[in-house]
């Protein structure tokens, strides 16, 4: 299986105080020389967090293929088609979202996605497309000319989380979180048999298959499984978890410095 190691995360935190700390080429070299096969970071229309000068040097100095996500925007089209990452991966993006919410809606935008995708073709960089794991989605995506396709696993991780949380939602304003488990667990296999069913589908067609959004430590196994997936992206968990892995060490090392 090959490991996509999203570091758009670090530059989040960069970002919140707009100075190089922490540096996301540190995060790029960690990745890098700790079993990441691949980095992946998303250069959005807002440019909350990895900048267009993240993207050159990130490619410039990864020794690791660098999976650059992205809108079906001009500019943004322009910059990667320039940038030459070793793939894109087309995304939805809506500016108030928290991140990226769904799979692309490969039948609305055919037009568009199909003119971008000649665009990063003319620039010699493959494409994958960001979509929800439905047999459509993967009969469109071959027809419009991609060579990959990744599966939103957004549905299954949220519905993991609901069902392995110790909390209790019973009077939770948002219905599903009432659901009984029962119903959880029959969404839950249902949610994995889609995935599963759409990775065998593109396969057939001769797509390459990854996944990703909201996998972590407790719920990757599933995707592990399915073996027509060759390629996983994750940043949040990751991320995340590298707080807690390193805060004990910052902690003591900032108290030996300030201990006269
Ligand atoms: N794959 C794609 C296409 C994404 O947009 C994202 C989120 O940026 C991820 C994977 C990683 O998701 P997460 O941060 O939930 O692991």
């Amino acid at each position: 299986m090959t490991l996509g190691v999203n570091i758009d995360h670090v530059a989040v935190l960069r970002e919140a105080r707009r100075v190089n700390d922490p540096d996301i080429l540190n995060a790029l070299y960690v990745a890098c020389a700790n079993g990441a096969d691949q980095i992946t970071i998303h250069l959005r229309e807002d440019r909350r967090h990895i900048q267009d000068i993240d993207v050159k040097d990130i490619i410039r100095h990864s020794t690791l293929p660098v999976n650059l996500e992205c809108a079906i925007d001009k500019d943004i089209l322009n910059i990667v088609s320039s940038l030459k990452p070793h793939r894109a991966t087309l995304v939805p993006e809506k500016r108030e979202e928290v991140t990226t919410e769904g799979g692309l809606d490969v039948f609305t935008y055919e037009d568009e996605i199909r003119y971008a995708i000649e665009q990063l073709h003319d620039s010699i960089i493959p494409v994958s497309l960001f979509v929800d794991p439905t047999i459509e989605a993967m009969d469109k995506s071959k027809e419009l000319g991609a060579e990959m396709v990744e599966l939103h696993t957004g549905s299954f991780a949220n519905i993991f989380a609901m069902l392995n949380s110790s909390l209790s939602y019973s009077n939770h304003s948002i219905k599903e979180l009432q659901l009984p488990r029962y119903e959880l667990q029959s969404r839950l296999e249902k949610s994995l048999e889609d995935i599963e069913i759409a990775a065998k589908h593109a396969k057939k067609l001769g797509l390459e298959v990854a996944a990703g959004h909201g996998l972590n430590y407790h719920n990757v196994s599933h995707m592990m499984n399915i073996q027509e997936i060759t390629e996983l992206n994750i940043g949040q968990s990751i991320i995340a978890r590298s707080v807690f892995s390193g805060l004990a060490e910052a902690v003591k090392e900032m108290k030996k410095l300030t201990t006269r």
